[in-house]
């Protein structure tokens, strides 16, 4: 996000305009991969998930839940007696979210069209939150995560899931820094807020979370190994779904958006193995608790 528009209420304003059209757009996309997704994400989700600590009977929020693959995880392990409201910016999304959890028979699951820095849930009514591969593009995560400390009870958890520090993550910089070559768009600063590496600088979403008025606050960094069976596979994936990419791309006629395609593809092919295709990525999970309140 461009900090330095003169207002900055309507600037996060336009942003927030801005990424909800890109997830209109990749819901599909990024729905189509929930497979991919689930075999790379199903450990730190369960870890997520313990560190929030979700449970039997429990209600948690899920902010920036997507098309819900990791909604289905926490109504599985909520069980019929808890609940679980999925929330998330984009109208389009969210749809894929609500058929998904009815498809998987889960009525305990809830629905819900929401910005993650305005919820719009009364005060203490969650045991746990989580957000995963979300906060990061909030252009303003502490009112994000003073939303998610709202939403919990006194003594609930949250944790979220974010991208580390750009070099842990090079299939991450690879993409961004071809894409905006292409498009003749200057380096950009990865911390800079709402990008996809933005809260990965150590020590910042710790910071974010004491700031919210969480205790007990820890991060653990998280190896996740993209592993996909050939590099052609993950530039669909990307292709599909990985919306600040397309962003970039979008004003590039086709000629111009299949060079980048190409040089990406040409880049990615360092992470060939003999088993396929393995790209590196670390995941920040950082879980804190909404204070009890003292008498
Ligand atoms: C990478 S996807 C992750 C989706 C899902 N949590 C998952 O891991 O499969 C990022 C999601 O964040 C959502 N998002 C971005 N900004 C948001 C905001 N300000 N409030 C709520 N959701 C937001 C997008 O609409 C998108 O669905």
């Amino acid at each position: 996000m461009n900090s330095s528009i003169d207002d900055p209420v309507n600037a996060r304003q336009a942003f927030k305009v801005s990424m909800r059209a890109q997830w209109n757009t990749a819901a599909a996309g990024w729905d189509a991969h929930a497979a991919d997704i689930r075999a790379w994400l199903h450990g730190p989700t369960d870890a997520m998930c313990r560190m929030a600590g979700v449970s039997t009977g429990a209600r948690v929020l899920d902010v920036a839940a997507g098309s819900g693959d990791q909604t289905l995880t926490i109504a599985q392990q909520v069980g019929a007696q808890g609940y679980v409201l999925a929330t998330d910016l984009s109208p389009a999304i969210v749809a894929l979210a609500r058929d998904n959890a009815a498809r998987a028979g889960f009525a305990q699951v809830e629905t819900r069209v929401a910005d993650g820095e305005d919820l719009g849930v009364a005060e203490a009514s969650f045991d746990a939150v989580v957000c995963r591969l979300g906060l990061m593009f909030f252009p303003d995560p502490l009112q994000g995560l003073r939303e998610m400390h709202r939403a919990l009870r006194p003594g609930g958890g949250a944790c979220t899931m974010v991208f580390s520090r750009p070099e842990k993550n090079p299939c991450l910089t690879i993409l961004m820094s071809t894409a905006l070559k292409h498009a003749g768009l200057p380096a950009r600063d990865p911390f800079v807020a709402g990008g996809l590496l933005s809260l990965g600088q150590p020590g910042r979403i710790d910071a974010l979370f004491r700031s919210a008025g969480f205790d007990d606050v820890a991060t653990t960094a998280v190896d996740a190994v993209f592993r996909l069976p050939s590099v052609d596979h993950y530039l669909a994936f990307v292709r599909g779904s990985a919306s600040p990419i397309l962003q970039i791309l979008s004003p590039l006629d086709t000629a111009a958006a299949e060079a980048a395609w190409s040089e990406m593809r040409q880049r990615l092919m360092v992470f060939t193995t003999q088993d396929g295709w393995a790209g590196p990525n670390e995941l920040l999970m950082t879980a804190g608790r909404r204070p009890k309140v003292t008498t």
